[in-house]
């Protein structure tokens, strides 16, 4: 359908939920099965007007940036996989030196972010999401004020999480259809065959590197594998990794769904791993990774459009909105501050921005 700029024809779509019905997903193309709860949002038609464009941001140069330390990224992660499977010597430097260059890449603008939320992947890919991983988990560890050497160690985790899937067949991996029970448990031993392939290669310089590949499927409830770790047994990065982890799969087309915004897939997050990850990591993933951090535009059910202020700890989808468009789209004079949390009746239906041609867009799922 073609997608006029001043009328988008918003489709509901899998989702969030109509209450009282459920629906399974895969993550991470079959790593886990688990219970999302499904809304199937109406069909509705919502006018957009033309607006005035905020002053010209860095937001569209970060975009233009062609990405090129993303894709250096590639081979470099693709050869140490390699050398992991075969159980040879590793020197890091190089990847060090990349883990580096990603941080000061992340803490200066949102470029690498966009690549690993929009570059599009044909199929599934370990090392894409690997790479993808490792730029969350820096963002929500810059966000969590780690030193600079600790930020380094969890970028060099994000990029080796996944290693020991290298030594699950394909054929589990990328199959489209739900895993048997029996294929489960061939791919719930990854986080061991990881945590043996980091002390073979690395040696016992890095066991705190294997230690945190084998914690990152442990969940603080105890309800995570393979020893239904709890709390202060789970290496704090372990936790950042793991729920970035879930984020990077809902925000990436799997054999079998569509992605979901990172709107949705946080909203996702918070409402079916309450339980799984403590407070202060899942406030940073709202914060951080949401389609709504401070500063961003959303659109409110009243068709007002507003900037996000605040975030809010206790209730992370209901932040403070200074409204700048009225529900016409016209900019008001003086904007007015509304705080989500003392106003039930108003809920923020869709993430917008504003597009190189100078319109709001609403964010939504692919179809
Ligand atoms: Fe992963």
């Amino acid at each position: 359908m073609p997608r006029s700029l001043d009328l988008i024809r918003r489709k509901g779509k899998s989702s969030v939920s109509k209450k009282g019905e459920e629906d399974e997903i895969s993550l991470n193309g079959a790593e886990k099965e688990v219970e999302i709860p499904k809304n199937n949002i109406e069909e509705e038609e919502i006018m957009i007007k033309p607006l005035t464009p905020p002053e010209k941001s860095a937001v569209l140069a970060e975009i233009d940036d062609k990405g090129g330390l993303y894709f250096e990224a590639v081979p470099l992660v693709e050869m140490v996989f390699e050398n992991l499977r075969l159980g040879s010597k590793i020197n890091l430097g190089a990847v060090n030196e990349l883990a580096g260059a990603f941080i000061e890449s992340i803490r200066r603008n949102n470029s690498l972010l966009v690549k690993a939320l929009f570059h599009k992947i044909d199929k599934f890919s370990i090392v894409y999401h690997s790479i993808n991983v490792c730029i969350f988990s820096v963002k929500l560890g810059l966000s969590l004020r780690y030193e600079k050497d600790e930020i380094e160690k969890l970028a060099l985790a994000g990029l080796l999480h996944d290693v020991g899937k290298i030594f699950i067949s394909k054929e589990i991996l990328i199959k489209p259809s739900n895993l048997s029970r029996e294929e489960i448990d061939t791919l719930k031993q990854h986080p061991v065959l990881g945590y043996n392939a980091i002390l073979k290669s690395l040696g016992e310089e890095y066991l705190w590197l294997a230690e945190i590949v084998k914690q990152e499927n442990e969940r603080e409830d105890g309800s995570g594998y393979p020893e239904g770790l709890r709390g202060d047994g789970i290496h704090e990065f372990a936790k950042i990794i793991g729920i970035v982890d879930i984020y990077e799969a809902l925000t990436h087309q799997r054999p079998q769904r569509s992605k979901f915004t990172p709107f949705h897939a946080v909203k996702m997050i918070i409402s079916t791993f309450k339980n799984a990850f403590p407070t202060h990591i899942s406030k940073a993933l709202v914060g951080e990774l949401s389609a709504f951090p401070i500063g961003s535009f959303v659109k409110l059910n009243s068709n007002e459009i507003g900037r996000v202020l605040e975030t809010n700890t206790l209730a992370p989808l209901r932040p403070k909105i200074e409204i700048l468009y009225d529900s016409s789209g016209r900019k008001l004079h003086s904007s007015r501050i509304v705080d989500l949390n003392d106003h039930s009746i108003l809920y923020i239906t869709s993430p917008v921005f504003f597009n190189e041609k100078g319109f709001f867009e609403v964010e939504k799922d692919e179809e």
